[in-house]
């Protein structure tokens, strides 16, 4: 036995042990890595349809989610914002515990099935009728989004596909004024640190004025489902 080759290994295995924990500590090295996995793969969209079965418990046969904002409508969400919340969340760098166990390798897989569910997710038709906020500031609404907003968000809320900057027209009112203010109180750890500056000091009033007109922000055309369409993918779902 070479006892200074026994010696190596075990320094290198530790070494090796170490690093693993250390990316366990760092939910957020983990998503990244996941990400870029997810966005190198291929997507299998009839996969996707399949995995998705998964998710139509909370987020709908339709994607649309749910008025009152519990659960987020995802629907045409660009793929690799997707991609990145859903690595988030896998890696818990952003916390759903309701959604989580959904997501976990045994039930979900991994990078593969998010390629897979990400471009069925992306295509799929937005809500024509989200829940829009009460509409009594909608003009101090609209000055702070030009001053605030538009350089990430793009003039329509249509977000940036390559910086993965959400797209947020056409999202339900309560689940914006959540959101907004989860990544305002830090609340939502995956948030982007120049948006936590940008929004630092709003006050109820702006938040709310804000969110009302970003939720009154339309979607093109070609992104819209027509009046009364109905996922036929998902032809037993009880709705
Ligand atoms: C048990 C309910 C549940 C299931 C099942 C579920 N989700 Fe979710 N999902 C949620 C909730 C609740 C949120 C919002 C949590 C919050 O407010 O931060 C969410 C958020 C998301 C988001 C982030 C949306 C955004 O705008 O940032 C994505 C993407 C998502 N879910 C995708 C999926 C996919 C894909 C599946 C299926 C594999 C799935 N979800 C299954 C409950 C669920
Ligand atoms: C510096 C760029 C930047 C600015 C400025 C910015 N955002 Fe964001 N915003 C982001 C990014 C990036 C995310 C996604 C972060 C993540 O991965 O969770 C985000 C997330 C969000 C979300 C959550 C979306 C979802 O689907 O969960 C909302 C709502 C939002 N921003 C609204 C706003 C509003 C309203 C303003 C202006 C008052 C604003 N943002 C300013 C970059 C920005």
């Amino acid at each position: 036995m070479n006892c200074r080759k026994l010696f190596s290994d075990i320094v290198v295995g530790s070494l090796v042990m170490g690093l693993g924990t250390l990316a366990l500590a760092q939910p957020d090295l983990e998503a990244a890595r996941e990400v870029e996995r997810a966005l190198e793969l291929t997507p299998d969209i009839n996969n996707g349809r399949r995995v998705y079965t998964l998710c139509t418990v909370c987020h709908r046969p339709e994607g649309w989610g749910s008025a009152d904002g519990r659960y987020p409508g995802i629907a045409g969400q660009l793929s690799g914002v997707i991609i990145k919340q859903l690595a988030d969340i896998r890696a818990r760098n952003r916390d759903n515990p309701t959604m989580r166990p959904f997501t976990s390798p045994q039930l979900f897989g991994g990078a593969q099935e998010i390629a897979d569910v990400v471009s069925y997710i992306s295509q799929l038709p937005m809500d024509p009728n989200n829940t829009v906020g009460p509409g009594m500031d909608l003009g101090h609404g609209e000055r702070l989004y030009r001053e605030n907003c538009v350089d990430c968000h793009g003039d329509q809320g249509q977000g940036d596909e390559t910086d993965q900057i959400p797209l947020i027209q056409g999202q339900n009112y309560p689940y914006l004024m959540r959101q907004f203010q989860w990544i305002l109180n830090g609340r939502r750890r995956n948030s982007d640190p120049k948006m936590v500056r940008q929004i630092k000091g709003f006050s109820p009033r702006d938040i709310s004025g804000v969110m009302d007109y970003v939720s009154r922000l339309r979607p093109p055309a070609d992104k819209l489902a027509a009046p009364g369409w109905l996922n036929p993918d998902f032809p037993k779902y009880a709705r």
